[in-house]
């Protein structure tokens, strides 16, 4: 097998990438391309699916030539992709009836409070998720409402539902041309419209949404072979064998495959999972219950889950808003033209709060200022929010399964910001350790795909491929650290009850 390796599709919310790795874990070779942002009208964020699939096409033509490799070199495709980010199409022509609407989207506060009828937690105990703008089933509604002859067509069985990865699957596997139409459990289990023990779709769910049973994809696993590529499609003869939503393929590249392992990723949001094994474990501190993988036949594998809808993208607002800076890691340089804050915080709830609060009508606030604060204080209390963020969701998952985390793995882009990273392990008061490999999520989707084809034995060559690249101490003295959150708390409440 020396000279094949395993290709890893990762579509992301800001781009899609292609990594090739060999029997190491070791990155190869990368593609990668970003995609149009749409924001239509505060609130909306959309993305144009037919350009998402021809960056895929482009990233992996990329990533196979650096490499020098063909398709004959690669044993088998992984796909890991933005969760929740919605595409409803015709199956028909292949073309989507509306842009994709990206999990960031409050377009559906009205319909997720109708469904609620003043109970946020009503699908709760079969889901494992709260009614919130984030996931699918209410996007589903929205486009079925309010795109013109999109319900006829979709009662009539032409149209079809899918997240990402099913998107993708469809196309490389013939589109039109006879394109399966699957998904996997971690994906689904994001919909609100999975029942979490059955891992069946929930035809109750389905039918107050009012969305057609025939439009969702068929659940699989997360490490199979679902079909090869195909000639009209991509890599055709290759085994597409693993789907994970990035944030379970993160989980699972990070090696946490034991109960109270958990790990943290620093993207577009930032993201934190803890295994609680075969477990479903209702949250009762705002934390979702999610899939996190599950092997073939082997029992699924479930996660708590703290979701933060806003950290990486805040800097990139800093960037493309405000216009601060060319770079996004030139936020740490400016960052560190100061000492502290400033007294400044910045609570980006630009989406509403997810974890721990679940407030879609919150709204972004920056407070505490004076006169003092300038640049660097801002671009310092940009950064603090994540690390802020990501205390109040290890908090949640501290209290709801009663682990105390002795550290933190934690991967993504933001790990490279030296200041963010010592800062977090301050406001934590554990260590924060990063992997050798970064790119955990690719190479999570990677895995799960070479160990269905039996390229890796199992997660045993996961744990043996994982080592430590760097680790974070606290040195934050206890008193000033339980100040500066507690500030932060008082902040955040700022933002609550902001749109009418
Ligand atoms: O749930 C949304 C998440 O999957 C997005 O991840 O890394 O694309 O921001 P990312």
């Amino acid at each position: 097998m020396n000279d094949k390796y395993v290709l890893a599709i990762d579509q992301g919310t800001t781009s899609s990438r292609a990594i090739v790795f060999d029997h190491k874990g070791t990155i190869v070779s990368v593609g990668q391309k970003e995609h149009e942002q749409i924001f239509p009208r505060a609130g909306w964020v959309e993305h144009d699916p037919k350009e998402i699939w021809a960056n895929v096409r482009s990233v992996v033509a990329d990533a196979l030539s650096k490499a020098e490799l063909n398709s004959g070199n690669i044993a088998a495709v992984g796909i890991t992709n933005q969760r929740e980010t919605t595409v409803v199409w015709d199956k028909n022509t292949g073309e989507p009836v509306y842009n994709a609407i990206v999990w960031q989207d409050t377009r559906t506060a009205k319909i997720v409070e109708e469904l609620g009828g003043g109970d946020q937690n009503k699908y709760k105990d079969r889901v494992g998720l709260p009614l919130a703008t984030y996931f699918c089933g209410p996007k589903v509604k929205w486009i079925l409402d309010n795109v013109d002859g999109a319900r006829e067509k979709a009662e009539a069985g032409d149209l079809v539902m899918g997240t990402m990865d099913t998107w993708v699957l469809w196309n490389m596997t013939g589109g039109t041309n006879g394109g399966i139409h699957v998904t996997d459990v971690t994906n689904a289990s994001r919909t609100m419209l999975m029942d979490l023990k059955t891992l069946d779709w929930d035809e109750e769910i389905a039918k107050d949404m009012t969305i057609p049973m025939s439009m969702l994809p068929e659940i699989k696993s997360s490490a199979e072979v679902y079909g090869d590529g195909r000639p009209q499609g991509m890599l055709p003869g290759v085994p597409i064998a693993g789907i994970l939503g990035d944030q379970q393929a993160a989980t699972f590249g990070q090696a946490c495959f034991e109960v109270g392992m958990a790990k943290n990723t620093y993207g577009t949001g930032n993201f934190m999972l803890i295994n609680t094994g075969e477990e479903v474990v209702p949250s009762e501190n705002g934390l979702l219950t999610t899939v996190c993988y599950k092997i073939g036949d082997k029992p699924a594998i479930y996660a708590l889950e703290g979701s933060i809808a806003v950290t990486g993208s805040l800097v990139q607002w800093l960037r493309d808003n405000l216009k601060m800076f060319d770079s996004a890691p030139e936020v740490e340089q400016l960052a560190a033209t100061v000492e502290d804050n400033g007294g400044a915080y910045f609570v980006p709830a630009f989406s509403g709060l997810f974890a721990p609060y679940w407030k879609a009508d919150a709204r972004g606030a920056l407070v505490g200022l004076t006169r003092y604060v300038n640049r660097g204080h801002i671009a310092r209390a940009v950064l603090e929010a994540t690390a802020f963020q990501t205390r109040e969701v290890l908090d949640a998952m501290e209290a709801d399964s009663g682990v105390e985390l002795a550290e933190l793995k934690v991967d993504g882009g933001m790990t490279a910001n030296e200041t963010l990273m010592q800062f977090q392990a301050d406001m934590l008061g554990v260590d924060v350790v990063r992997p050798v490999v970064a790119e955990t999520t690719a190479l999570g989707a990677a895995y799960a795909a070479g160990i269905a084809v039996g390229y890796w034995q199992g997660e045993q060559d996961v744990i043996d491929n994982w080592a430590e690249d760097k680790r974070w101490t606290p040195s934050m003295d206890e008193d000033e650290r339980e100040r500066l959150y507690r500030n932060w708390k008082k902040a955040v409440t700022r933002t609550f009850d902001w749109v009418d």
